[in-house]
């Protein structure tokens, strides 16, 4: 492995970029390649997505996506289309960012990129780079390069570390560019797609690149998992978890960040990151027992979660109305893939209680049995319970007499530990939250 230091290789200027998929990574990248000066086309087979894009109306919501898309698309250097082969015969550099959902097993499905890489391979412009940005298991860069079979086109691993609610920033600021390749050359020319990005850049091989990605989602996968079981571990032993996490987090080894104790993670890359690296690895044999069990922990988790809940305000949940604020898997985001929020839900609406909620995202949700309405105020009014589960703002900033005045029961759970607990107190309402002690038995 190498550390690029951008003294000592060249620059190669503006270049030929094809983005192929305009999800959430590919609209990112394209939109910030473009950004960086270069000339990309971006590739969809979805027409109606590249038409509402080419209308400005974008697929996901990123803070300052649509901006640059606008703006690239203003000054001409950025560009959609549905026609990959017009697309491909042009340009030096191939991104590809399509989806590698779960498999039925576990695994990651590359048939996605396989089918791509398959319908280019022959009109690829010879000296051309095939850039994998997406998440795949460990090795795959070497079938691209087995499927590709052409001598005059290399395969570079680039994978992404976006985070939803940040995408933009992340790929703009990363704190770290990897590269992996089997040809320096190339790995250099890919590097040099980023010589406006002051970030290191680590050069090496396919499947430490691979690796790289897999196992940084699953380390703060597993510290998530970790801190909430010191949430539940303080619950029970009569400590304060954010005081804990306080004393942790001081000590630079643990880092001050994400460390943060929740309903869980979720969205769409923990799960299916965790999943897909465990099973991998159970395949060669060699299982990563420390990450199935992040998996199965989180899982308790949530469970343990819902049991609180209907333990403290479950006594009689046919008659119970519960309101859950937040659904989205974290602030920030409108994605509700495998969220926290929406699992307990679920599952309290399964323990009979029924179940209102409001998200400012308002979004789609894959259930009928949860009640979408509009305003906080609707979701709160009548409430025997309140269930604050994303850590939107709009939940902190409501003044307490508000959850009063709305609420017929006294009761809430504070997933997120956002809300102000001593106010809530002062109005009669107890705001109850893992791994702290109740407000009336501080200092007891
Ligand atoms: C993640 C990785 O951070 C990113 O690098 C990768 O490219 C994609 O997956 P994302 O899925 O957007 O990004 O979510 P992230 O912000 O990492 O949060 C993941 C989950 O952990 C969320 O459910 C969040 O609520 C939870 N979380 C995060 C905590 O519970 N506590 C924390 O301190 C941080």
């Amino acid at each position: 492995m190498r550390i690029l230091n951008k003294e000592v290789w060249w620059s190669m200027g503006a270049q030929k970029i094809v983005v192929i998929g305009t999800g959430y990574v590919g609209l990112t990248t394209g939109a910030c390649m473009a950004h960086l000066g270069h000339e990309v086309i971006c590739v969809d087979n979805d027409e109606t997505k590249i038409n509402s894009i080419r209308r400005g109306i974008l697929p996901i919501y990123e803070e300052n996506l649509s901006e640059l898309v606008t703006q690239g698309c203003d000054a001409g250097n950025l560009s959609f289309t549905t026609n990959l082969s017009d697309a491909i015969p042009d340009t030096n550099f191939v991104f590809l960012c399509l989806p590698t959902p779960t498999s039925d097993d576990g695994s990651a499905d590359i048939t996605a990129i396989i089918g791509v890489v398959a319908d280019i391979r022959t009109h690829l412009k010879s000296g051309a780079v095939v850039v994998n940005k997406s998440t795949v298991p460990v090795n795959s860069a070497n079938s691209l390069v087995e499927l590709i079979n052409r001598s005059d086109i290399d395969v570079v691993s680039n994978p992404e570390f976006l985070r939803e609610g940040s995408a933009v920033r992340d790929f703009l600021m990363p704190d770290r560019i990897v590269v992996g390749c089997v040809n320096p050359m190339a790995g250099h020319r890919v590097a040099s797609l980023y010589e406006n990005v002051a970030s290191p850049i680590v050069l090496t091989d396919f499947a430490s690149a691979e690796t790289i990605k897999y196992m940084a989602n699953s380390y703060l996968a597993m510290r998530i998992s970790f801190i909430n079981e010191v949430a539940s571990f303080c619950h029970s032993i009569g400590a304060d978890v954010l005081e804990v996490v306080k004393g942790l987090t001081l000590d630079k080894r643990i880092g001050a960040t994400f460390l943060m104790p929740g309903p869980g993670w979720g969205g769409s890359c923990f799960p299916k990151d965790t999943r897909a690296i465990s099973r991998g690895a159970d395949l060669t044999g060699e299982r990563l027992e420390l990450i199935e069990t992040a998996i199965a922990t989180n899982t308790k988790h949530q469970l343990r979660i819902v049991k609180l809940i209907t333990d403290l305000a479950g006594n009689n949940p046919t008659t119970s109305r519960v309101c859950l604020l937040g659904l989205t898997f974290k602030a920030g985001t409108d994605d509700v893939r495998e969220s926290p929020a929406l699992i307990i839900g679920q599952a309290l609406v399964s323990e009979g209680f029924s179940v209102v909620a409001y998200d400012p995202m308002q979004p789609r949700i894959p259930t009928h049995q949860i009640a979408l309405v509009g305003t906080i105020e609707e979701a709160l009014r009548g409430a025997d319970v309140v269930v604050v589960a994303t850590e939107w703002e709009e939940f902190s900033s409501l003044a307490a007499e508000n959850y009063a005045d709305a609420m017929r029961g006294k009761l809430l759970f504070d997933l997120r530990y956002v809300l102000p607990r001593e106010k809530f107190a002062a109005v009669g309402l107890e705001v109850i939250t893992l791994g702290q002690r109740p407000i009336r038995e501080i200092g007891k």
